[in-house]
Formats: structure tokens, sequence, C-alpha cells
């Protein structure tokens, strides 16, 4: 079983060893300010709730929402980045959804379990993400809502 947290600035057991993993990223999911020395874990996590705040953004930024996969024990093995909507830029390269599995846990099903919440999180946001992105001028209202992409995508995912 795995359970999304949203990033917060508690660090939760196995975060630090994630991050690590992630270092400059890999196959298109990007690296973090922690491997390019910009910040040390605890700014890091700080940036993660930061950029949920599109008032916290420099103009033309989407905002993101990060989550943490925890295991049953509560360990971290993963982690997803949810942009709240998409803009021109994104909607060539990068997309809603960015996720991430430690490498000794792939393959049991982890990365499409992520997946699957993280797509209901897109579906069926909390209403305080609604207002936050409609308020968002960057690429219109209609961009705010999820597109029409991933909501058959997620139809032919759920069957
Ligand atoms: C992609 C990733 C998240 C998958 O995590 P995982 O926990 O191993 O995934 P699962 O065990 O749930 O496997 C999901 C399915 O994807 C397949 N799969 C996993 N990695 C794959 C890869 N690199 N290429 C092709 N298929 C892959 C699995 O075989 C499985 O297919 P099945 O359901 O038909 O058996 C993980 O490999 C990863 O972190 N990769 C690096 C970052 C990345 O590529 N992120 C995605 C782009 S942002």
């Amino acid at each position: 079983m795995i359970r999304m947290e949203t990033a917060s600035t508690v660090i939760p057991a196995g975060l630090r060893e994630l991050i690590d993993e992630v270092g400059g990223g890999e196959n298109g999911f990007g690296g973090t300010t922690v491997h390019t020395g910009e910040c040390t874990l605890e700014q890091y996590v700080q940036q993660c709730c930061d950029v949920t705040d599109p008032a916290k953004l420099r103009p033309g930024l989407v905002p993101q929402t990060t989550f943490w996969a925890l295991d049953d024990d509560g360990v971290v093995v993963g982690m997803v980045r949810l942009r709240h909507y998409l803009n021109n830029r994104l909607r060539v390269h990068g997309g809603h959804i960015g996720y991430f599995v430690r490498r000794e846990k792939r393959g049991k099903g982890y990365g499409k379990e992520m997946l699957r919440l993280a797509l209901m999180e897109l579906l069926w946001p909390p209403a305080d993400n609604w207002m936050r992105t409609t308020g968002e001028k960057v690429d219109g209202p209609q961009s705010a809502r999820p597109s029409s992409f991933i909501q058959v995508s997620v139809r032919s995912f759920m069957r």
C-alpha cells in the first residue's frame, strides 16, 4: 500500500535518501536544487511548499504540488510532482505529472499506484486548490482545469 503526503517542512523517513537518488534527474524527471548545491534538504522542502502558491512564483511559472509516496512503514519510496495546470511549454514538454520511484523499489507496482493517486488529485482537487489555480492569469482560466487529455487518459487507465 502507498499513501501520498503533500510535501511540508516535516522531513519523513527516507526522504534524504530519495532526494540523493533523484540527483540531477532521470528520464525527464527533473533533478532538485539539493543536487545542484543551491539548497539544503530543509530549504528544498520549503521550496516545494512555496511553489504551490502562485503569489510566490515568478510570472510565467506554473504552481506545482509535490507529494511524497510512503510505504506501510511510513518510509518514502518515491515522489510525485503535480502541476496545477499547463502552459504552452509544459504542454509540449513536462505535462501534468512527474513521478519517481527509488531504484530498489521499482517493479513492485508503486509507480502505477502513485500515478493513479496523482490522477485522482487532478480530477478531484481540493476546493482551495481550485481557487488557487483559477485565480491565475498566466494561461487563462480554461487551463486551470484538468485537460481533456488527462480526463480521457484517466478513463482508460481506470478501466
Ligand atoms: C517510471 C517509474 C516511476 C516506474 O516506477 P515503478 O514502481 O517501477 O512502476 P511499476 O512497478 O508500477 O510499473 C508500472 C508499469 O510500467 C512499466 N515500466 C516501469 N518502468 C518502465 C520503463 N522505464 N520503461 C517501460 N516500462 C516501464 C512496468 O513494467 C509496469 O508495466 P506493467 O503494469 O505492464 O507490468 C520508475 O521507473 C522511475 O522512477 N523512473 C525514473 C523517473 C521516470 O522515468 N519518471 C517518469 C517520467 S516523469
